[in-house]
């Protein structure tokens, strides 16, 4: 069987998002499946409707949820790990459901969303929306360009999309999400330079620093993993800024055809590495979610 992927896996960079979450009210099983079915077929409607729009959408289901679903789980599907470091704490914030949303119209975002939360009607309740903006030029609020080093081209779908490996659940994804909020006010303290080494990258002109300038503790050099052939170990970021008079902070946001690289991304920040050297980026921001999800195929949604 041929399976197509959610349209938002690969797309490219908007300058609209939002992120839903939800619970699944347990009593309202068949509404959900019949919902969940006709969700591939309800987007396709809107992109139609907003053809300028750049209108996509990824529905992804937590393992929490999965197997009142499907007697047949994707290989890794696990919950969001907990994972406790010296100086940070991430815990899991699991829920059943997330629509992740985006576009170059916040009416046709909107629209979207409107119909599916319609759509899905009792079998959820509402967790969390965040309404996330394209900030600058691609700019995270601490003022460092990101996502530059995201896969290009065809490798957005090598990266992102689940292969011949599991059969079963080829073309889906492996969804992260946190909730970052930053401390803008410490952040702002402190001086070009200093910021500059948090990230290992120039500021304004956004260049990568000379591997031999990277501090131990910066986050690209944190992220930055390699297997054990020497290649480069990768994900697919759409994380996007929101921020309201009171609050600032990064929707992260990652696809990957296993969430295995996620996770050591994340333990190599929290807990460091062999020496204990910690992402200095996690001074300045905390995590309020940690949500793991997997986004099915099209089929697998409208054979439920
Ligand atoms: C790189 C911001 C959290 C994985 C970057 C860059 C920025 C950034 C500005 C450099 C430019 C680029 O995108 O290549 C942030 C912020 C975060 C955050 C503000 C949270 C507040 C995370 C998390 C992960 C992650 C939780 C994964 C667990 C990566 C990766 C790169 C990267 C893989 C590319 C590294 C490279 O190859 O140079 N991030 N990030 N980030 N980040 Fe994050």
């Amino acid at each position: 069987m041929t399976t197509t992927y959610q349209s938002g896996i690969v797309a490219e960079a908007s300058s609209d998002a939002l992120f839903i979450t939800l619970n699944v009210n347990r009593s309202e099983i068949s509404t959900l499946r019949s919902a969940l079915a006709a969700t591939p077929k309800l987007i396709e409607a809107l992109q139609q409707q907003f053809p300028d729009a750049e209108l996509h959408a990824v529905l992804g289901l937590s393992s929490l949820i999965w197997d009142e679903l499907d007697k047949q789980r994707p290989q890794y599907l696990a919950p969001f790990p907990h994972i406790l470091g010296k100086e940070t704490e991430i815990k899991p914030t699991d829920v059943d459901l997330v629509l992740h949303i985006r576009s170059s119209r916040h009416d046709a975002s909107y629209q979207l969303a409107h119909t599916l939360f319609a759509a899905l009607g009792k079998s959820v309740t509402l967790v969390e929306e965040v309404r996330c903006f394209k900030y600058l030029d691609n700019r995270d609020l601490t003022g460092f360009v990101d996502g530059t080093e995201n896969p290009a081209g065809e490798k957005r779908k090598t990266v992102a999309l689940v292969g011949d490996e599991d059969p079963d659940f080829k073309n889906g994804s492996y969804f992260n999400l946190m909730r970052f909020v930053h401390d803008l006010e410490k952040w702002q303290k402190e001086d070009l330079k200093t910021q500059e080494d948090v990230f290992g990258r120039t500021k304004h002109s956004n260049q990568e620093y000379p591997a031999a300038e990277k501090s131990v503790h910066a986050h690209t050099k944190r992220t930055s993993l390699k297997d054990e052939n020497g290649q480069s170990m990768e994900i697919l970021r759409h994380s996007m800024p929101f921020a309201s008079l009171s609050e600032k902070g990064l929707m992260f946001a990652s696809y990957s055809k296993t969430p295995v690289i996620f996770n050591l991304m994340l333990e190599s920040m929290i807990k460091g590495d062999e020496h204990g050297n910690t992402d200095h980026l996690m001074k300045y921001t905390r995590a309020t979610t940690g949500q793991a999800f997997f986004a099915p195929s099209n089929q697998w949604l409208m054979s439920l």
